[in-house]
């Protein structure tokens, strides 16, 4: 199994007051797999989404990657090497390009100079926008700049991805070219994928749906 969680619990506290928001979830993915995670809004996808990404350090339990659990130790290998993120806000650097936004993320896993290069222009030729390249992200629709952040997810070849409602902002038409082109991708590399979302359009690109409620998967 590339990604597994094991009895995830996850508690925030506000004052004096502790709430539980995960409460025990065991989850795994395989290479090549996509899932999606349901799950209504403020159930807890973004929280369990950011641990599996080891943004976030559960209350409880381990995130195993290939594994090996994800300790602190090797936090900084796991993120540059093993994840890559999607998110609904698309998050690219508004003065960047499309090749620069992925660049810089390779930049950031340690991957510089004609390599980074060549690495985005594979993927931007990949999302299907090798001929907008050089457009900064507000000369993008939405669908083109969600296939941006699919591409940056996608190189330096990190073999987990992971999405946050992905389709959040764009149009049904849109979210569904998205999703699967996503999908076509993450298949051809072998990659396991998973989104968390409440839009169904999603399951029809899983292989597996799981679902969150009251902190517990079913
Ligand atoms: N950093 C935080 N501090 C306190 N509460 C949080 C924090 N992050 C999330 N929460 C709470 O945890 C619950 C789940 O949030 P979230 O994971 O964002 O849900 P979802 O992504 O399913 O909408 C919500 O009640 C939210 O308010
Ligand atoms: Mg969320």
């Amino acid at each position: 199994m590339i990604l597994e969680a094991k009895e995830i619990r996850k508690s925030f506290t506000e004052g004096k007051e502790s709430f539980d928001v995960l409460r025990g979830i065991d989850f795994g993915v395989e290479r090549g797999e996509i899932v999606s995670l349901e799950g209504p809004s403020g159930s807890g996808k973004t929280t369990f989404l950011s641990i599996l990404g080891c943004i976030l350090t559960p209350t409880k339990g381990d995130v195993l990657i290939d594994g090996e659990v994800a300790n602190a130790k090797k936090l900084n290998d796991i993120r540059k090497r093993s994840l890559g993120f999607v998110f609904q806000q698309f998050n690219l650097f508004p003065s960047l390009t499309a090749l620069e936004n992925i660049e810089y993320a390779l930049n950031v896993k340690g991957i510089r100079g004609r390599e980074a290069r060549l690495e985005a222009e594979r993927v931007i030729e990949a999302v299907g926008l090798g001929d907008r390249q050089a457009f900064l992200p507000r000369d993008l629709s939405g669908g083109q700049k969600q296939r941006v952040a699919i591409a940056r997810a996608l190189a330096g070849k990190a073999p987990i991805l992971l999405a946050d409602e992905p389709t959040a902002n764009l149009d049904s038409v849109v979210g569904t070219q998205v999703l699967e082109l996503f999908r076509a991708l993450a298949k051809k590399e072998n990659r396991a994928l998973v989104i968390v979302t409440h839009d169904p359009k999603v399951r029809a690109v899983a292989d597996r749906v799981v679902k969150i409620q009251d902190g517990r998967l079913s």
